[in-house]
């Protein structure tokens, strides 16, 4: 279980006041994400639930990086529309998936369990910039329209509706900064140990919050020694999933055990 020097909730209001000194801190995510080392825990002035029957999704590894093309646009780099240039960066292709992210956030913004408002979302890149999702955010269906609201987040580091609500914005390192204390947390996997859907959901405690750490890239996968809060890895299926079907199956079964229709 993730332990917490201090219980950091009721802080809504000093989180609204303190959104100018979090951009600026934006900022500097880019480019020292994982320099956060004079960062106090004891200060992190987020709003944390630390009751039961929530579930917090992290999309790790996620694929999502910009480039500038010939013509002076940013565009999201992917293996699909950039493969000319890849090969004269020499990059492997199967690292500019972003479309995995996308079919996973469709999978999770859709579920039954959101629509609830059960669910907490974070995507961690590659490169570890770390983004907070609205549950609420309407993520575009196509991809061309997914790939540029990304580009617009990675450049002005938020996002917000017409009528100013945050949907998408450029967080702070580490994620562990966003887990209750408490909070029991599962990475998946294919090479986890294996249990039915439902039968995973049936172990889950109901008193705590639920984290699922799920990869959002082609190759390589989720492990503890790249997550150290993770406390058991889980596969949900003798087969390779796309990252979409495995957390469908994931929150479906944890829809039935809760009850969530
Ligand atoms: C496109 S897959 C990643 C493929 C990667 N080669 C791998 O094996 O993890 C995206 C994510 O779906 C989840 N996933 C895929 N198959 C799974 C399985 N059988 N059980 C649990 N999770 C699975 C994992 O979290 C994985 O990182």
């Amino acid at each position: 279980m993730v332990k917490r020097k201090r219980d950091d909730s009721n802080k809504d209001s000093d989180n609204n006041k303190d959104s100018s000194n979090k951009d600026s801190n934006n900022k500097d995510n880019n480019n020292n994400n994982n320099n956060n080392d004079d960062d106090n825990d004891d200060d992190i002035r987020k709003s944390l639930s630390s009751s039961g029957r929530q579930v917090i999704v992290i999309l790790d590894k996620a694929n999502l990086e910009t480039v500038k093309t010939k013509k002076g646009e940013y565009t999201l780099l992917n293996s699909e529309e950039n493969i000319s240039l890849m090969r004269r960066l020499k990059k492997d292709p199967n690292d500019y998936r972003p479309d995995i992210l996308h079919q996973e956030l469709l999978s999770v913004l859709d579920s039954p369990l959101n629509k609830a408002g059960k669910v907490k979302i974070y995507v961690r890149t590659e490169k570890s910039i770390l983004i907070e999702i609205n549950p609420k955010c309407r993520i575009p269906r196509t991809f061309r329209r997914f790939s540029s609201l990304m580009v617009q987040l990675l450049h002005q580091l938020k996002i917000r509706s017409s009528d100013s609500e945050m949907l998408l914005r450029v967080i702070k390192n580490p994620v562990t900064r966003y887990i209750p204390a408490g909070s029991k947390c599962y990475g998946f996997s294919q090479h986890g140990t294996l249990y039915s859907p439902f039968s995973f959901s049936t172990l889950l405690p109901d008193d705590v919050p639920i984290v699922l750490v799920l990869g959002a890239m082609a190759k390589g996968s989720i492990s503890r020694e790249d997550n150290a809060y993770i406390e058991e890895m889980v596969s949900v299926s003798e087969y390779p999933l796309s990252g979409s079907v495995a957390i469908n199956r994931i929150l479906g079964a944890i829809e039935q055990h809760w009850g969530v229709i």
